[in-house]
């Protein structure tokens, strides 16, 4: 998580994509509702004037038997024309009817009439007046249920294609009842009907009107439960039932335009915050580069200090050595001076042999300020100079400076430079001290009558250095410390030695690495870069 977080383009994008989830998510549950809601609003609009519409053929209903019964009903014409304006008036009225609900001797009158009677048993029916004359329905089969039917209450009959019959017995004395034929589908009027959902108006379960919504706008999607209202149409006896049913297509919950407006806004933001954490993260990036190049400076030049202390301290250990060294060279001197003297005091003098004595003075007085400069180098305090430099030059200057040292411990010195000399690119005095504390050690470890030998080689695009003794070399367990800071097997050891040596080697992208010789005694080998130029050069 980490490392994806601290990206900030893919920290970016994965806003972006959680930022267009929960539009979409949002955008399915607002639309949902909002759809839902629209579907409920026009449910309870069309239950209301479905309701109303009903609750009016009630009303007629009324009229009409208050009409034709009492103790002075109307005559058939008068109620015939109340009928014909009905009708004309409501078009979803297709029939209306005065039936009279005779017994057995109804039925028998009922024969001679323009309607046939119904085979089944039950009170025949016949019709007294009906609007337009003629039409509706065989009633026959409802006599007798019409004639069960509670006085003064409609009640309802499917009549097949869409549309229902209400009939309404007259209070007593009187045998008759008005009968209305509803053609459903015009309860709701054409504006009035939504095209985004499906109607329904259905009768004890038989749908009288079904109409569908408008396909051009696509079918919905399996994972939503699409909305549905569903209410009860009690009108006075007609209990009908309105449902409607809306279906959600996907561009209905998220409209493509608006998921594209806010998919670039988004992303714009999206590019923006990972941009602006980008360089937020570049800015501390390269803080932390600075601060970590900054504590490298400066362990380098604690290191560089603590290389330059010890210096100092190990020439106050070869100081004697070179001290007896430098003594020749002054005693030569002296004496062949004092002779040159004497010559040049003669009376003839040997000119010949003067110039002789004085330059082989000359050559003993150079060779002697030459190892007082290698001393004062050694021991100087100047910053360190990576130049390209030949690694067998090196040797030789760490040479001279120990090679008394090294007599003096009786330790014999080999040394198997290789050809071409190997060249890399340091500081020569810090290179001399890596190979001094080599030299050092491996004297150390070998005492009187002991080997060291340093060889110079390439191997490959690398140069190596390798010193190497006969000593006692380097047990197991002491191996893997060797380079720790003040590890040391030494009764008056500092072990600083070759951490040092570590240190300054790593500075020049070398590395050093201890191993025990195959024989006997440790072998430390100092590998550098080949200087460039010089890789491929042929092996050393
Ligand atoms: N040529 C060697 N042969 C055997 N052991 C060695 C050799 N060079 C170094 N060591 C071991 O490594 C230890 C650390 O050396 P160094 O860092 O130079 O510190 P010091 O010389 O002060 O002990 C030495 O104490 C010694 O045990
Ligand atoms: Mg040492």
């Amino acid at each position: 998580m980490k490392p994806f977080l601290s990206n900030p383009r893919l920290l970016g994008l994965a806003l972006w994509l959680a930022a267009l989830v929960a539009f979409v998510a949002v955008s399915v549950e607002t639309s949902r509702k909002r759809l839902a809601d629209e579907l409920e609003v026009t449910g309870r609009t069309l239950h209301r004037l479905i309701s109303q519409r009903v609750a009016q053929h009630d009303a007629h209903l009324t009229t009409l038997i208050a009409l034709s019964s009492g103790a002075e009903p109307a005559p058939d014409g008068a109620v015939r024309q109340v009928m014909e304006s009905i009708s004309r008036f409501y078009p979803r009225i297709a029939w209306l009817a005065l039936v009279s609900l005779g017994g057995p001797e109804g039925a028998a009158g009922a024969q001679g009439a323009s309607q046939p009677a119904g085979v089944t048993a039950g009170p025949a029916v016949r019709r007294d007046v009906d609007v337009p004359a003629g039409g509706g329905v065989d009633l026959a089969p409802l006599g007798g249920e019409i004639a069960a039917q509670v006085r003064g209450r409609p009640s309802v009959y499917a009549a097949g294609e869409g549309r229902y019959l209400l009939a309404k017995r007259a209070p007593e004395p009187s045998d008759h009842a008005v009968v209305l034929m509803i053609d459903a589908a015009k309860l709701v009027e054409p504006e009035e009907r939504p095209d985004f959902a499906n109607l329904r108006i259905s009768l004890d379960g038989a749908d009288l009107v079904d109409l569908p919504a408008d396909a051009s706008l696509g079918s919905g999607v399996s994972w939503l439960k699409p909305p549905h209202f569903e209410k009860v149409i009690d009108g006075e006896g007609q209990r009908l039932l309105l449902s409607l049913d809306r279906s959600l297509p996907l561009a209905a919950l998220v409209p493509p335009g608006r998921l594209l407006g806010f998919a670039v806004v988004a992303g714009l933001l999206a590019a923006a915050l990972s941009f602006g954490l980008g360089q937020r993260a570049a800015v501390k990036r390269s803080e932390l580069a600075a601060r970590a190049a900054e504590e490298r400076a400066q362990l380098q030049e604690r290191e560089t200090r603590l290389a330059h202390a010890s210096r100092v301290n190990a020439m106050g250990e070869l100081a004697s050595g070179i001290a007896h060294e430098l003594t020749q060279p002054l005693t030569a001197l002296l004496s062949r001076s004092q002779a040159a003297l004497r010559l040049a005091r003669a009376e003839r003098p040997d000119m010949a042999m003067i110039s002789e004595a004085l330059g082989v003075n000359v050559r003993e007085a150079k060779r002697a300020g030459e190892m007082l400069k290698r001393m004062r180098d050694y021991a100087s305090n100047k910053a360190p100079e990576r130049a390209r430099q030949d690694l067998n030059a090196i040797v030789a200057e760490v040479v001279a400076l120990t090679r008394t040292d090294l007599e003096r411990r009786g330790v014999a010195l080999v040394l198997e430079l290789g050809e071409p000399a190997p060249e890399a690119v340091v500081d020569v005095i810090e290179m001399e001290q890596v190979l001094h504390n080599l030299i050092r050690n491996a004297a150390e470890a070998v005492g009187a009558g002991g080997v060291v030998t340093i060889t110079t080689a390439r191997a490959g695009r690398e140069a190596k250095v390798v010193v190497s003794d006969d000593g006692s070399g380097i047990a197991a367990e002491v191996l893997p410390k060797l380079f720790t800071p003040f590890f040391t097997t030494k009764a008056d050891g500092m072990g600083l030695g070759l951490s040092l040596c570590a240190s300054l080697v790593e500075r020049v992208d070398g590395r050093i690495g201890a191993e025990n010789g195959v024989l006997r005694g440790a072998r430390f080998t100092v590998t550098l870069p080949l200087a460039a130029g010089e890789r491929g050069k042929g092996k050393g």
